[in-house]
């Protein structure tokens, strides 16, 4: 759970990044609302480990001012999805993921349980509408790619 909450919140910080620095309204869009739920997973997570008596460990992300910086950039958001390896860019397409290994915890109690089963739906989800803008703008720099060499 301390992994999870601060992945969320690292993503949430260059979610929102990417989403102040895009010019595509549709882009935005898909970018915000996936930066929304990271930042609320993040203080979800957080919550419960308050209520279960641990508070939550910092620890450093070496990759984070990395990613932080590629999302702040004017490079295009396609590229972005690339270098932040979002939306099924860079994967090996086997639809796997660690999500559904979160279960194996046998001792799991019924109120973290719930919190995983929202958590990993909405992951999921998030990694539709991801993986759809990705595609979206690779459709459409081939079709400017195409455009041009008709010219
Ligand atoms: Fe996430």
């Amino acid at each position: 759970m301390n992994a999870i909450a601060l992945g969320e919140g690292r993503a949430h910080k260059i979610l929102n990044a990417w989403a102040k620095a895009t010019t595509s309204k549709d882009v935005e869009k898909v970018i915000r609302s996936v930066a929304v739920r990271e930042g609320e997973h993040a203080l979800a997570f957080e919550k419960r480990m308050w209520e279960l008596g641990y508070g939550l460990r910092e620890r450093e992300d070496p990759n984070f001012k990395k990613a932080l910086k590629i999302a702040k950039s004017d490079i295009s958001d396609r590229k972005k999805f690339e270098k932040l390896s979002l939306g099924g860019a860079n994967s090996n397409g086997d639809g796997t993921d660690f999500l559904g290994g979160i279960f194996a915890d046998k001792n799991i109690d019924i109120e973290t349980g719930a919190l995983f089963g929202r958590y990993i739906s909405e992951e999921r989800d998030s990694g539709r509408l991801l993986s759809g803008c990705y595609k979206a703008l690779k459709a459409d720099n081939k079709k400017q790619k195409k455009a041009k060499k008709k010219k």
